[in-house]
């Protein structure tokens, strides 16, 4: 039966083109029992503008629900929100993720802060409310083509973009659906706005008497004629929540004996040793010895940035824990003049603090000892913490299906690549909320599998192309049931691209493929390996 109702689903894409957006059900045989909540589903709070969350709003409001989009940055686009102010500093030692404002007992609450309030500067309690990327000025992406729907690129933009780029076209796309800074939709002045920017949520709780979703919000404003920092503080009652916070909360530090003396160190006004969070443009290395620790994404590209300016770049690299599909293109791609070092054993301690670290001695767990380093940059990746259930730390919080509903489906995370899962689960979570689709039977997403996998790149790609499929079917059955729009899968196109993509970054037979049943390589490798893949397509500077 589900098979006849896809097959029809398909058929049917046909049909509606000509006859508009609602297609009656011709079948009524449930599988599962209709999806029900204590309570219709009316209030919305979408948390994080990032490009997951922006496109959860934009459904949503589509479909008429009451959304509020809440936002800790002063502006839309999540990670691809660019600046020069960078986040505060990483604590060393590493301590657990998670939110650290103490709560008011009762709301609202408004208060004002001066400079050095409490022993903290403006800019301190600025950064740390909204929490600057870890993205650099010189930053391009390492996936082809990121993209949201409704307002496509032009016809000959590369696959390999700049991050100013997609700031722009994530800026376009809240902007289309009126949820940019200053946008008032809709336009009757007494509507609430549905964004909230400069607005954190510090707390997510259900409250079991209503059913609902109750949220503690806090907005900092900075005003600049009386140097001061507005806070308020306040509550507001969803009946259900998209959590769609990222898949980074914070910096890790790595726990190496000595790292919390020399992360002391300074060199006038600079640290010497920072996270790359921190890391913004090239030019300041010149002339300079650089000890990169780390071997993936941040660790390779950072290097690549510094390389025209730096004197000497040492990356410190320990052994695999297991194969990573990013780590093993990252290695390819360090600049030539990196000089690899085995892993950090310890930090000895320095005589003093004020001085930078030239003069300090790091042991190598070989045996050996560096000297005369100027900076070092920690490429040593991020931690996740999540709002709810509250304090869980996992890279993704256990008991999410694969439609991205938690347990309680009033709760939602977003799931996968927004650049091509987002549409579909977005329109999935209008659906379910809306009582137009039902919820298949809870499947847990197996994340750990994903991660220790060794093909583990090409798993996320398989699993994601599955991921699709299988929301394509479930949406369009839903619609058969139930009335609405019909998807499409994502074009052949857009995933062709992805696999071409992938196939040449893990040439050089870096990778081990057995398993994945995915023999495009061999083929491909025979004809591109003579020439240098890497440079040919994944180059910055080649306009492809
Ligand atoms: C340095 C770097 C480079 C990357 N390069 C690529 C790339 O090349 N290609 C690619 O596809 N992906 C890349 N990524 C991954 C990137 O995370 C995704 O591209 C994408 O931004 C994820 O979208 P998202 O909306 O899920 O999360 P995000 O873009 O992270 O957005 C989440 C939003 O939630 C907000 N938020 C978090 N907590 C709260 C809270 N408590 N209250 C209110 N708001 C909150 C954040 O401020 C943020 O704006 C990169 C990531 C990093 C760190
Ligand atoms: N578009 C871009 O160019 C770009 C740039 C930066 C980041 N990103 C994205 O952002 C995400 C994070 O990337 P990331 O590179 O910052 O973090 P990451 O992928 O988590 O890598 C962290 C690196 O630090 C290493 N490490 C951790 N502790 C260490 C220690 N004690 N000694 C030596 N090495 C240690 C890890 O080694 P192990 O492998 O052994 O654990 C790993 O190589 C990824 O999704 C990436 O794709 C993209
Ligand atoms: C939302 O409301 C508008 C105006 O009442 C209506 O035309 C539209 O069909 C509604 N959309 C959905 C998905 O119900
Ligand atoms: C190293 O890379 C630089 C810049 O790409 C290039 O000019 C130089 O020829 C390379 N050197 C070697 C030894 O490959
Ligand atoms: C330790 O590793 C470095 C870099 O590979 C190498 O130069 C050095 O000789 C090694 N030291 C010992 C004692 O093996
Ligand atoms: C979460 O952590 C905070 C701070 O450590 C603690 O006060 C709180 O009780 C914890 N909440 C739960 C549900 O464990
Ligand atoms: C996940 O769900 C199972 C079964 O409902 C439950 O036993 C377990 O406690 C849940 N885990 C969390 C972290 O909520």
């Amino acid at each position: 039966m589900a098979l006849r109702k896809s097959f029809l689903a398909f058929l049917s894409f046909g049909l509606c083109v000509f006859s508009g957006n609602q297609f009656q059900a011709v079948f009524d045989t449930p599988k599962q029992p209709r999806t029900s909540f204590h309570h219709p589903i009316h209030r919305v709070a979408v948390v994080g503008a990032g490009p997951a969350g922006l496109q959860a709003a934009a459904k949503l409001m589509q479909h008429n629900f009451t959304v509020r989009l809440f936002e800790r940055a002063p502006h839309p686009g999540g990670n691809w929100l660019y600046s020069e102010e960078t986040p505060v500093r990483e604590s060393y030692p590493d301590e657990p993720a998670g939110q650290t404002a103490e709560i008011p007992v009762q709301f609202p609450v408004t208060r004002y802060y001066n400079e050095g309030a409490g022993g903290l500067t403006l800019d301190h309690r600025w950064t740390e409310h909204w929490r600057p990327r870890p993205v650099w000025y010189n930053l391009f992406t390492n996936s082809p083509k990121a993209e949201l729907p409704d307002v496509p690129y032009g016809p000959d933009i590369p696959w390999v973009l700049s991050h100013h780029t997609i700031q722009r076209h994530v800026r376009s796309y809240a902007s289309h659906h009126c949820l940019n800074t200053n946008d008032h939709c809709p336009a009757t002045p007494s509507a609430p706005r549905v964004a909230s920017y400069s607005t954190r949520v510090e707390k997510v709780e259900k409250d079991a008497e209503t059913h609902t979703w109750v949220l503690t919000l806090r907005r900092l404003e900075r005003l600049r004629e009386s140097d001061r920092i507005l806070e308020e503080w306040w509550t507001e009652t969803f009946d259900a929540v998209v959590i769609a916070t990222g898949p980074y909360t914070s910096a890790h530090v790595p726990e190496i004996e000595g790292i919390v003396d020399w992360s002391k160190a300074k060199d006038g006004e600079h640290y010497s040793m920072y996270h790359s969070q921190a890391y913004r443009h090239p030019e300041r290395f010149a002339g300079k010895t650089v000890l990169i620790v780390g071997a993936s994404v941040s660790a390779s590209e950072i290097a690549r940035d510094i390389s025209p300016f730096a004197h000497r770049i040492i990356a410190s690299v320990r052994p695999p824990s297991e194969r990573k599909g990013m780590r093993q293109r990252s290695l390819s791609r360090f600049p030539n003049m990196t000089e690899f070092v085995p892993e950090i054993a310890s930090f000895k301690p320095l005589k003093k603090h004020a001085v930078g670290i030239r003069d300090g001695k790091i042991h190598l767990i070989n045996g050996s000892i560096l000297q005369g380093i100027d900076e070092i940059i920690l490429a040593t990746g991020f931690r996740s913490s999540h709002l709810y259930p509250p304090n869980s730390t996992t890279r993704r919080p256990e008991n999410i299906s694969w439609t991205g509903h938690y347990t309680d489906p009033t709760l939602a995370y977003t799931i996968g690549r927004p650049w091509t899962m987002g549409r579909y689960q977005s329109y999935g979570l209008a659906k379910v909320w809306a009582g137009s689709a039902r919820l298949p039977p809870h499947e847990q997403i197996d994340e750990s599998e994903r991660d220790t996998d060794p093909g583990s790149y090409w798993r996320q790609i398989w699993l994601g192309e599955a991921l699709f499929r299988r929301y394509v079917t479930w949406l369009n059955d839903a619609s058969l049931e139930y009335g609405g729009r019909f998807v499409e899968p994502p074009p052949l196109e857009t995933v062709e691209l992805l696999k071409y993509y992938s196939v040449v970054h893990f040439l050089d037979n870096t990778m081990d493929l057995g398993g994945t049943g995915f023999d495009a390589i061999s083929m491909l490798s025979g004809q591109l390996k003579g020439n240098d893949p890497w440079n040919a397509l994944v180059d910055e500077d080649t306009d492809w």
